[in-house]
C-alpha cells in the first residue's frame, strides 16, 4: 500500500490537454482493422481499475471476446435489435436511423462486454444498502475511465447497447446474475472529430450545459 503524500501538481498545459482529450473522446463506429499492440486491453483494464466503486467493491468484469462464434452470436443479436429499433421510427427518423452506424463490429480487432457483479462481496455492501444500483454505476466509472485512457493512446472505443443483455449473457457464457453494461469495439479509428458522429448525421445536438444545471 502507498503512503499518503503531495501527489503531482497539474499544470496549465495539463489542464488544456485533459480539456481537449474530453472534447476529442468519440463514439467510435469506424475501425481500422489494424491489430492493437499485444497487452493493450490488459493495460486499459487496469488503467480503468482506477475507476471510483461504491464501497471499493469494484464490481465491473471485462469479458474479451475473441471467439468468433461468440462474436457471431452477440452481431446477431445486435442486428436483430437495431431491425426492432428501426421498427419504432416513423418518417423521415426511420430513414435517418436506417443510414446510421450504430456499431464497429465489422473491423474492430477487440471487442469486450462490461459487466457488474451486484453482489459482490468486496466492499461489504457500503453503499449499497439503498441504492443496489450504485454497482452498476461504478462498472460504468470503469468504462469511462478507459475511454478516455484509451483515446488518449490514439485508440477508439464503440459502446454498443442496441443488444438483448440476456443473449450477451449466454452468448459470452457469465454468471445469470451479472449486471450487463455494454458491448464495446476497441480499434484504431479510422478519423477524429470534436463532434458526436449523431450530430453530423443530423440525428441529435448536444444542448447548452447550463440548460442542465438546475438550482433548488
Ligand atoms: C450507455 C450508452 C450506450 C450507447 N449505445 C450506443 C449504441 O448502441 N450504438 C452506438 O452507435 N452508440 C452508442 N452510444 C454512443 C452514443 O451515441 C454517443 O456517446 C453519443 O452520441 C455522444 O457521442 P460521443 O460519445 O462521440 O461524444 C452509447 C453511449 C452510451 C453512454
Amino acid at each position: 500500500m502507498s503512503a499518503a503524500r503531495a501527489g503531482p501538481l497539474f499544470d496549465d498545459a495539463f489542464r488544456e490537454n485533459l480539456g481537449d482529450l474530453l472534447r476529442w473522446r468519440r463514439d467510435v463506429r469506424r475501425f481500422r482493422p489494424d491489430p492493437l499492440p499485444p497487452g493493450t486491453l490488459e493495460r486499459l483494464v487496469a488503467t480503468a481499475s482506477l475507476a471510483p466503486s461504491v464501497g471499493l467493491c469494484e464490481p465491473w468484469r471485462f469479458v474479451e471476446v475473441a471467439d468468433a462464434k461468440r462474436r457471431v452470436a452477440v452481431r446477431a443479436s445486435f442486428e436483430r435489435e437495431n431491425r426492432a429499433a428501426l421498427g419504432q421510427q416513423a418518417g423521415e427518423r426511420a430513414a435517418l436511423y436506417a443510414g446510421l452506424k450504430l456499431a464497429g463490429f465489422d473491423a474492430a480487432p477487440v471487442q469486450f462486454a462490461v459487466f457488474a457483479e451486484p453482489d459482490p462481496e468486496q466492499g461489504h455492501g457500503l453503499g449499497r444498502r439503498t441504492m443496489v444500483e450504485t454497482a452498476a454505476y461504478s462498472a460504468v466509472m470503469a468504462v469511462h475511465t478507459l475511454w478516455l485512457a484509451a483515446r488518449a493512446d490514439g485508440i477508439g472505443l464503440g459502446w454498443v447497447s442496441i443488444l438483448d443483455p440476456a443473449e450477451i449473457g449466454q452468448a459470452l457464457d457469465v454468471p445469470k446474475h451479472w449486471t450487463f453494461i455494454g458491448y464495446f469495439c476497441l480499434g484504431y479509428p479510422v478519423a477524429s472529430a470534436d463532434t458526436p458522429e449523431l450530430e453530423r448525421a443530423g440525428w441529435e445536438h448536444r444542448r447548452p450545459a447550463a440548460e442542465r444545471l438546475i438550482r433548488r
